[in-house]
């Protein structure tokens, strides 16, 4: 510990410590634009859209380019308080800002996750319903829902059926969220049991749901990705925290296993977005009393850090948008854009790296001149379902944009 640093800590404390109360949308804002103002140069906040009662709908970004995307910076979120009762997570990232922010450039470890990845967190996408409850309460109460009612995780469109329901201003706040940022990873963060949970919520006959459960062709990431959130999360790998009848085994779950749903935001991001994103549930109780909270951010501290990390897994993103084509087998790896010609190409990973250091690659794609004459066009939100366009292919591998090089990165952990 050098002690020219600690004294000036002591000295000049740049922060008053976010305390464990809940923060309603006032104290949450005052925080945020707090934050936004001593932290400058690494954050930027923003609202996407607003609810049905006016609410803004903060995001915070914190990384080293906060305002815009950087070729090769993945980009990142977490959302939480979709449904309005389950409060932890919405607290959980309040803390969550304050620690990266606090220890930019004095952690090492939070350093290089700021230089190395733009991090977007949402603490509340249901603040009308968070407002609408009065007092804690463990079990499902109004504020579940949006402002007219509606369960916002059954509010998107579906991958496999047709969802008939009116597009809440929250949702279509999220849909356009998606389409102006490329995001890559993400995690939904709820409450009610323990457990994380990965695509798909719905499903067909194809993705297995004849043996109940629905499977991506991405499986062995979306499981890779759940296990590293529980299993860093003391009670959540035990697995059947809640005492009910169910049982996840080491505290993971597959979206259709535990019980089917349609228009969920984790199979829409998949999809539509391209972005991985599970669905965390952190408490057996859905609004805890506050005297709870270190509690919550002690056991889910470790697993949310790690978590963003993912987003430099194994993955190959184009280097102008950062859309990720997922490497099927390596060392050769089959670089498909469609419309041309699949590419192969070796990979070639030393044994001896760090756990946490991606390897970045560039292929120039030999077809680029062609490239150069096709507009770009936004790619639009199909209203068929897509799922009948990728019997066996990733979600991500369906890039609505045009490459011109792509990257590769990929973590050592094994
Ligand atoms: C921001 O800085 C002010 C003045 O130093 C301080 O009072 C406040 O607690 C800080 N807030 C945050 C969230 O960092
Ligand atoms: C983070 O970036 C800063 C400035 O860009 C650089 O000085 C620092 O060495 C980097 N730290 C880590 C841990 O990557
Ligand atoms: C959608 O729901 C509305 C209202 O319930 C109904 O009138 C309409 O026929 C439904 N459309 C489809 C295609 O199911
Ligand atoms: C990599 O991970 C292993 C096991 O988790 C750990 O023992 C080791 O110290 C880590 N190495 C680095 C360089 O972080
Ligand atoms: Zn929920």
């Amino acid at each position: 510990m050098d002690f020219a640093r600690l004294w000036l800590g002591l000295l000049l404390p740049l922060v008053a410590a976010l305390d464990f109360n809940y923060h309603h949308q006032e104290a949450m804002e005052a925080f945020l634009k707090n934050v936004a103002q001593n932290y400058t140069s690494i954050t930027h906040l923003h609202s996407i859209g607003k609810s049905v009662k006016g609410r803004n709908l903060w995001v915070l970004v914190v990384g080293r380019f906060p305002k815009q995307h950087r070729i090769g910076i993945p980009e990142f979120k977490y959302v939480a308080n979709m449904h309005g009762d389950e409060t932890v997570g919405r607290e959980l990232l309040l803390h969550l800002i304050e620690h990266l922010v606090t220890n930019d450039g004095k952690d090492t470890e939070i350093t290089h996750l700021i230089n190395s990845t733009r991090i977007h967190i949402m603490p509340s996408m249901n603040p009308d319903g968070f407002e609408a409850v009065k007092k804690p309460d463990c079990y499902y109460t109004k504020g579940r829902e949006n402002y007219n009612e509606y369960d916002l995780n059954r509010n998107f469109p579906d991958a496999f059926e047709f969802n008939n329901v009116s597009r809440q201003p929250e949702t279509e706040a999220i849909m356009k969220w998606l389409k102006t940022e490329t995001f890559v990873l993400s995690a939904n963060l709820h409450g009610g049991a323990l457990v994380a949970s990965y695509p798909f919520d719905n499903g067909v006959p194809a993705t297995g749901t004849l043996h109940s459960r629905s499977l991506t062709p991405d499986d062995d990431v979306f499981q890779y990705l759940a296990h590293t959130y529980a299993s860093r999360n003391p009670n959540m790998k035990k697995g059947d925290q809640c005492k009910n009848n169910m049982k996840f085994p080491n505290g993971v779950t597959n979206g259709y296993s535990w019980y089917p749903l349609l228009g969920g935001m984790q199979d829409y991001n998949y999809i539509w977005a391209q972005c991985f994103e599970i669905t965390l549930e952190l408490s057996c109780c859905k609004y805890p009393r506050e005297e709870k909270l270190p509690f919550f951010w002690n056991d889910n501290k470790a697993s949310l850090i790690e978590y963003i990390k993912q987003v430099h897994l194994d993955k190959m993103k184009d280097k102008a948008f950062m859309k990720p084509l997922r490497i099927k087998s390596l060392p050769d790896a089959w670089v498909t854009v469609p419309g041309h010609e699949p590419y192969l190409t070796k990979v070639i990973i030393e044994k001896k790296s760090q756990n946490f250091s991606a390897l970045k690659k560039d292929i120039l794609l030999p077809f680029q001149g062609q490239l150069d004459s096709i507009p770009v066009s936004n790619p639009s939100c199909p209203v068929v379902p897509l799922y009948r366009n990728l019997p066996s292919y990733s979600a991500a591998t369906k890039p609505g944009l045009f490459l011109l090089s792509v990257t590769v990165l990929h973590i050592f952990f094994k």
